[in-house]
């Protein structure tokens, strides 16, 4: 399923060879691995071929995007987030896109390659950026919708720029959490006060399930993870209120400028994949949010009980090629009488087309690891955000004009297919085996 999936996508060991072939040989792993002169022979015979690396496009919006992490609390259980807003001024510079190195081991776990490709993903992506100023003030003197953020499995906090900074451009403050349910790639927290004054971080990577734990234990993931989307909606409204709160983090941001900053009749959650879950689990156990856009949800970890308690608007964007009639049957029993539901298909996508990653490589090498579909990245991210836009003004009440985009809602578009491109005449059938 989802996990299994991406295991081929970041195989880039074959892909580097793909895009310029270079010698393994040259690399002795033993005599070169402490020295890292091997990932400075790779770096250059990188740069020396004219490897199209795209880049993460800019918001849409009026808006200059700022940038910053937040951390509240030090331990397991403490809030850990990346906001994205409106900013007063744009001359700071670009937020590092995945900011430890640790981010890449645990994305080379999570791939169940060797530590070494998460050397190899870092020396080719740790410097990249996105187009967000680093800690540049908060725009202040208006009151911004919020969206929560939930990340999918083996993913974290920082990979979906693209939304929150497309989202952010359009006046909105944007809080992508990272998990620590285990699900993360990585994360991080501080054993004690100790360590985090002095910046001691314990790592906590992909926990592995077996085969026989995943039900129960996808189940309780996923229930985690609406807490602490609700934690971080509460921590931000503290904030919103004025309480003072100490980032550990101790960046040059000041938190005090969200003082006031948050509409709080407008919260929506939005999440990608595991964190397509996550939106349904949240939005039935907290009212606060108004609404949820599910982003090519996993539905297999939710349990039975949650499909009748979500009274609030909930919108699906899936992709053509990650859905199966399981996962649809699961999202059709959202759909109950005098309920808003909207579903949409991204014709020619993928299940990396809402992460970042699909930005991160050339085509060639982006479609082999299906990070890219058929269709341009920048096409598909545009109308998954558009039609976001149009959803959260129709059902959070603002009064903007995304409702330019309303035909989205409908899949009214040559990219779009209305509902899904999944047949789920069969679903009952389909629904009794997937239990089983
Ligand atoms: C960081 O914390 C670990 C225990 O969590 C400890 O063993 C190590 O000595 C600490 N490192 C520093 C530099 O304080
Ligand atoms: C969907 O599946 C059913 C049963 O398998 C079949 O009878 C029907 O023709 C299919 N519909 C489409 C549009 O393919």
């Amino acid at each position: 399923m989802v996990p299994s999936k991406l295991h081929a996508l970041f195989c880039l060991c074959s892909c580097f060879t793909l895009v310029r072939p270079f010698d393994w040989q040259d690399l002795n792993p033993v005599t070169h691995i402490k020295s890292s002169a091997w990932v400075n022979k790779i770096q250059a015979l990188m740069a020396a071929t004219s490897f199209d690396r795209t880049k993460i496009p800019r918001g849409n919006g009026p808006y200059s995007v700022g940038c910053t992490d937040l951390m509240i609390g030090y331990t397991k259980k403490s809030t850990l987030l990346r906001l994205y807003y409106p900013s007063k001024d744009d001359t700071h510079h670009d937020t590092l896109w995945i900011p430890n190195k640790e981010y890449f081991l645990g994305l080379s776990k999570f791939l169940g390659t060797d530590w070494l490709m998460g050397k190899i993903l870092n020396s080719f992506f740790g410097s990249m950026t996105t187009p967000a100023n680093w800690n540049a003030p908060l725009r202040t003197g208006e009151r911004y919708p919020l969206i929560i953020f939930s990340h999918g499995l083996g993913a974290f906090r920082t990979i979906y720029s693209a939304i929150g900074i497309d989202l952010a451009s359009h006046g909105f403050i944007v809080a992508a959490v990272e998990h620590r349910d285990g699900s993360a790639s990585a994360t991080y927290y501080f054993n004690d006060q100790a360590a985090a004054d002095t910046a001691n971080k314990t790592w906590l990577y992909l926990k592995t399930l077996k085969r026989e734990e995943e039900i129960l234990e996808r189940n309780k993931q996923v229930r985690q993870r609406a807490k602490e989307c609700s934690e971080a909606l509460n921590l931000i409204l503290d904030i919103d209120h004025g309480k003072p709160v100490k980032n550990l983090l101790d960046l040059e941001f000041d938190v005090e400028q969200l003082k006031d900053s948050i509409n709080r009749n407008e919260i929506a959650i939005i999440g990608h994949s595991f964190g397509g879950g996550t939106v349904i689990q949240a939005l039935s156990g907290d009212q606060r949010f108004r609404c949820g856009i599910a982003l090519d949800a996993w539905m297999i970890p939710l349990g039975d009980e949650v499909y009748s308690r979500i009274p609030q608007p909930l919108f699906f964007i899936n992709s053509e090629r990650f859905q199966f009639p399981a996962n649809i049957a699961k999202m059709k029993k959202c759909y109950l009488p005098g309920k808003e539901r909207k579903m949409i298909t991204i014709r020619g996508s993928v299940h990396q087309n809402f992460a970042d990653f699909t930005f991160a490589t050339g085509k060639i090498t982006g479609h082999i690891f299906r990070l890219q579909g058929d269709i341009d990245s920048y096409v598909a991210i545009d109308l998954t955000n558009k039609a976001s836009l149009a959803f959260l003004q129709k059902h959070l009440g603002l009064h903007k004009d995304f409702d330019q985009w309303d035909y989205l809602i409908e899949g009214d578009d040559v990219n779009l297919i209305p509902g899904t491109n999944i047949n789920t005449t069969n679903q009952h059938l389909i629904l009794q085996n997937s239990t089983e």
